[in-house]
């Protein structure tokens, strides 16, 4: 029989409306409401995104929400109590501002924390738990389900204040990976919702590996009729910083002219090799055949296929077929 989890998403939803308390009451309220302010936020979206703060001290949530057994056992499995080897038990989060993380139904299922100064670590997230499995959620779903019925395009981006700030900015259409690496799983289920998804990570190093880790997660997923675009940011910008300093028309017109897939994939690519070699354009096509390879068989695929030909100056690229990929998320 399936195990319950009605107790686990009532603790965490009393854990948000307290969290979202505290950007109320005038004991807590001053420091978390000037961080939000001054990273730009208005009351509306800090609502929109149930926003929160996490008191100072160890023992919030139990004086809160109750600390009969069922309850503190609830709050330990949700992730919110931290129970040590000495059997002491304190809140997780102390003193850091808060993003609920909701499943695409609107349950919370768990939370970020960020400090509001140069600590470490600078967020804190919920550990797995039973109604949390950090590959397969996406933070901002929820919210850009609901405002919008049809969505044209995803944006992924890396973190909790790009979707925000992206969202307030009326591009109420980016989620985000929080972190983990974007999986298969995750660009199957936007892929439920849309057939266009445009990676758009920050401009650092972590932030490009990340780009092409997506695409290499996302080729088994490009199915002719689908788009996957790479939008590549500046050199220290990230999502937030870049559209509050130049505004949506001109955030939007980067996503409307970004790199597709093949753009994207041979730019990379051809950074690698010198292509005026023979030499250089054979190593091109070693690189390039195993992920063509993981391509669905179709007009892409082909395409694909036929530029690295003109690229290698060989008109006859043979591809071998794809090995089965039982277990996409293992890599
Ligand atoms: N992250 C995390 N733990 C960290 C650092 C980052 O879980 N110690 C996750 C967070 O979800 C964060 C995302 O990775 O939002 C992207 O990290 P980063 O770009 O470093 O942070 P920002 O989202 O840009 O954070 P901020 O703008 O608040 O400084
Ligand atoms: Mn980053
Ligand atoms: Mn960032
Ligand atoms: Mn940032
Ligand atoms: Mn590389």
């Amino acid at each position: 029989p399936r195990e319950d989890y009605q107790p686990l998403y009532k603790i965490l939803e009393s854990a948000t409306a307290f969290y979202e308390q505290q950007l109320r009451n005038p004991k807590t309220k001053d420091r978390p409401i000037s961080y939000f302010k001054g990273r730009g936020l208005s009351g509306q979206t800090a609502k929109q995104f149930r926003l929160g703060y996490a008191p100072q001290g160890w023992d919030n949530l139990i004086s809160a929400l109750g600390n009969s057994d069922a309850e503190v056992k609830n709050l330990i499995k949700a992730g919110l109590l931290i129970e040590n080897e000495q059997g002491r038990r304190y809140d997780r989060f102390r003193d850091r501002v808060i993003f609920p993380i909701r499943d695409s139904r609107g349950r919370v299922i768990a939370f970020g924390g960020r400090v509001m100064g140069d600590d470490k670590p600078k967020y804190l997230n919920s550990p797995e738990t039973p109604v949390f499995h950090k590959g397969k959620e996406l933070y901002g779903l929820y919210e850009a389900k609901l405002a919008s019925n049809k969505i044209r395009r995803f944006v992924i981006v890396e973190g909790y204040m790009d979707v925000i700030a992206l969202a307030q900015f009326g591009i109420p259409y980016a989620v985000a990976t929080l972190g983990t690496a974007t999986s298969r799983d995750h660009i199957e289920k936007l892929f439920r919702s849309s057939d266009e998804l445009i990676f758009c990570f920050d401009g650092d190093e972590a932030g490009r590996r990340a780009a092409w880790r997506a695409l290499e997660n996302a080729l088994p997923t490009a199915k002719d009729g689908r788009q996957i675009k790479f939008l590549l940011l500046p050199e220290g910008e990230d999502p937030d910083t870049l559209v509050r300093k130049n505004g949506t028309d001109y955030f939007e017109g980067l996503l409307n002219e970004c790199d597709t897939l093949s753009e994207y994939f041979y730019k990379h690519l051809g950074a690698e090799v010198d292509t005026r070699t023979m030499d250089g354009r054979a190593r091109l096509a070693s690189l390039a055949k195993p992920y063509l390879e993981q391509l669905p068989s179709g007009v892409l695929q082909q395409l694909m296929l036929k530029r690295l030909g003109e690229i290698t100056e060989l008109a006859d690229i043979q591809l071998d077929p794809a090995p089965p990929r039982e277990h996409p998320e293992a890599r």
